[in-house]
């Protein structure tokens, strides 16, 4: 080959690099940083080629002290040598909780991994991936670690890729997406737990010596029992502004498991991924398999920090249109239940004019015809519109929806299916469920099997239709109400597959959606938030956090969603749930993507013209919202209201919404409430939002005060019994 003369220089540099480069990864004990704007994971190559963090958490200014940090503690000795493992391998010297286990070609169960190589790739000035490869020296497998850094959000999205270069079929017994290491004195884990209407309970406890699991093996909507988010503090229990504290979460909308390991050391072990229970996995010869995303961030400044962190990487990268904005709604669901039909919907599309949000929603029970969708017993997986109910179909409601000059949106719940169907009847081999068993049914209901790709193109072809046929459909709910029982597929090779591709099977048909719709608004709702994970927020604008819509529920349920989920994600639906007036409902709607599910006809004349006035309010401050910073002030676990509030970029407006949360008499906002995130410096103005019709602010009206007096002494918003539910705007002066 001839090389120009005047690419000779480069060509040697280049080779002296790539010289100097080998030279640096041939060497042992070396460090490698992986950092970000305040943080960093420091892993070290050791003498026995092995991948070991050394330091996870602050960020240090000299990047050579991090080989330093390890002599300080004198906790005794590590048998193994492993214990701090990047990735863990289990079967060889390694004692405690694997990262990844795996059989291999000839049967033997031992795997060592040691470093190969590594390298960094930039996407542009804020993203990179670092990865690094490591092999087993005995055998031909290989694993690569994946870091993809979102400098300036200090979020980290880790992952990683098994390879099987053996002659033969590798069976992976357990494939974690992250293997962590943390070091501090003790650790408090904050978990949640659920059920129907109680999503995102939260417990928090001092973690002991052994292991810690969180996880889920319901197959879809896992966290029905536990969501995959977790917070853990260093040292002590972190607040709101105070404390050492990681939130992480699985970027996986099927079963998970996260390990919580206080090793012998007292060190904190976190490994997360795919459940490993029924999963074991095989990778034929020259396949790879990529593990979900763990995405975690670290603040050494409090939750808040720590949330605001997940909250700005989640709009700038993960949710769907996350910089975008959404369509405020009127949902049918709870107004008719099953029980429409086209007069009933035309009067439902008027309404929606008259309260002035953006669509009128058409919930479930539009479908079905042998098996009428009249109740949830019967008619799922029938997506033809039901001829007495929709004589002229789904069309032209869209269309009357236009004459109304509102959007029309619909429900589906394209996974499940009723045994009394249509579907059910025809392919009752596309349905999840023991050949020899008994059906065990949830809500009446049984899983399709994603994992088959002729239900994939079944799946894809419902919402295919629906856009096709309605161009101008402009919004989805889509349901998810079954949990996987009996789990087996007439279709799959191998069984323990089975969980694993049904996921992947959901990730095909929604990129197949995306791909033809990118920007559908679609809401992701299965039942409440027993599905919401930053898996599935790639493909979904918002998800339903609860059927819980009792306002006074409902706080708890989004303060707690708040620390993983920014607002703009949450959809919050005022109905008639609880017994709190109709702008106690609102405001606190109003803390997310604002809906309506109530009869807009049978509202009081003063409630109807409360809840117009209402939207129009929204609509001035739904930006600061949906985009500015959250800053949790009052916490109604630990006070008698609940404070949040939003401030925009520039430091100019935010929007302050204060709850009274017990009832006692004298209850109330007694003592000022600290503002936070504004400018010290600025002059701004209070006034009071979204008054009830004939009602005044008790507001001060004419005063202006400094960021510094607001975030310093405080604002007192008047929350008691008389103004239970109070909406500030705080506006720079000028
Ligand atoms: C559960 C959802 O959470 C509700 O909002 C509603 O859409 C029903 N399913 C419909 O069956």
């Amino acid at each position: 080959m001839k090389i120009s003369p005047c690419l000779l220089p480069i060509k040697i540099l280049s080779f002296i690099f790539l010289l100097f480069a080998s030279a640096l990864q041939a060497q042992k004990n070396f460090v490698i940083p992986i950092e970000t704007a305040h943080n960093v994971i420091a892993l070290q190559v050791g003498n026995d080629q092995r991948l070991a963090t050394i330091y996870f958490g602050t960020k240090l200014k000299d990047t050579s002290e991090y080989k330093l940090v390890r002599r300080m503690y004198r906790r005794g000795d590590d048998y193994s040598g492993i214990l701090n493992s990047a990735y863990t391998p289990a079967g060889s010297r390694n004692l405690v909780e694997p990262a990844i286990e795996v059989t291999h070609a000839n049967g033997n169960t031992s795997l060592d991994l040691q470093y190969v190589s590594h390298s960094t790739e930039k996407t542009d000035d804020n993203v990179s991936v670092v990865s690094i490869l490591l092999r087993d020296p005995a055998y031909a497998l290989e694993v690569s670690l994946f870091y993809k850094l979102y400098y300036k959000e200090d979020v980290v999205e880790q992952w990683s890729v098994i390879r099987n270069k053996e002659k033969g079929s590798v069976t992976m017994e357990k494939y974690a997406s992250a293997n962590l290491y943390l070091t501090a004195e003790n650790y408090w884990l904050k978990q949640f737990h659920g059920d129907w209407a109680k999503e995102m309970r939260p417990e928090e406890s001092q973690l002991t010596h052994g292991i810690k699991v969180l996880d889920s093996k319901l197959g879809t909507r896992s966290h029905l029992y536990q969501p995959p988010t977790f917070q853990v503090s260093l040292d002590r229990p972190a607040t709101e502004d105070e404390g050492k504290v990681l939130l992480g979460t699985l970027a996986w909308s099927g079963n998970f498991k996260i390990d919580l390991e206080v090793d012998p050391l007292n060190n904190l072990r976190i490994i997360s991924g795919i459940n490993p229970f029924a999963s074991a996995y095989t990778l034929k010869q020259n396949q790879e398999f990529e593990t979900p995303g763990f995405i975690y961030t670290f603040s050494d400044k409090g939750t808040g920090e720590a949330s605001r962190r997940l909250h700005r990487w989640a709009r700038n990268y993960r949710i769907a249109d996350g910089k975008g904005s959404r369509m405020t709604l009127l949902n049918n669901w709870e107004a008719t239940y099953f029980d429409f039909n086209e007069p009933i919907l035309s009067a439902l599309l008027k309404d929606t004019k008259k309260l002035g949000v953006d669509v009128f929603l058409l919930d479930d029970g539009w479908f079905g015809n042998k098996y009428p969708r009249n109740n949830d017993r019967a008619g799922l997986g029938d997506w033809q519109e039901n001829v007495q109910k929709l004589p002229h179909g789904i069309g032209y409601l869209v269309k009357e929806a236009q004459n109304n000059n509102v959007k029309f949106g619909i429900w589906v719940e394209p996974e499940m299916v009723n045994p009394k169907s249509e579907l059910y009847e025809k392919h009752p081999e596309w349905v999840i469920k023991q050949p020899n068993r008994e059906e065990h049914l949830y809500r009446n209901q049984l899983v399709l099997d994603l994992s088959n790709p002729k239900v994939q193109d079944f799946v894809f072809g419902i919402l295919d239709n629906l856009f096709t046929k309605n161009p101008d459909l402009a919004f989805i709910k889509w349901d998810c109400n079954a949990v996987i029982y009996n789990a087996y597929s007439s279709s799959i090779e191998k069984q323990s597959h089975l969980y694993v591709d049904y996921v992947r099977g959901l990730y095909k048909v929604l990129d197949r959606v995306r791909a033809k719709y990118p920007t559908k608004e679609m809401m992701l709702c299965s039942g409440g938030g027993g599905r919401v994970d930053y898996g599935a927020l790639k493909y979904f604008q918002e998800f339903w956090l609860s059927d819980n819509t009792d306002p006074l529920e409902r706080i708890f349920i989004q303060y707690e969603y708040s620390y993983f989920y920014p607002a703009i994600s949450h959809c919050n639906h005022v109905t008639d749930w609880g017994k709190q007036p109709i702008k106690y409902r609102t405001d606190v709607a109003m803390m997310g993507k604002l809906g309506f599910d109530i009869v807009v006809s049978k509202l009081e004349p003063k409630d109807l013209q409360f809840c117009q006035q209402a939207v129009k309010t929204y609509d001035s401050i739904k930006n600061i919202v949906w985009h500015g910073d959250l800053f949790r002030l009052a916490d109604p676990r630990q006070n008698e209201f609940a404070s949040l509030m939003y401030v925009n970029e520039g430091q100019d407006r935010a929007v302050m919404f204060n709850y009274l949360t017990e009832n006692r008499y004298g209850n109330g906002t007694l003592s000022p409430v600290k503002l936070k995130g504004l400018n010290g410096g600025k002059k701004y103005s209070i006034r009071e939002l979204n008054l009830y019709p004939g009602t005044t602010s008790r507001m001060p009206g004419s005063s202006t005060y400094s960021g510094d007096y607001l975030m310093t002494v405080g604002f007192n918003p008047g929350v008691n019994a008389a103004r239970a539910s109070v909406i500030l705007e705080i506006a720079e002066a000028k």
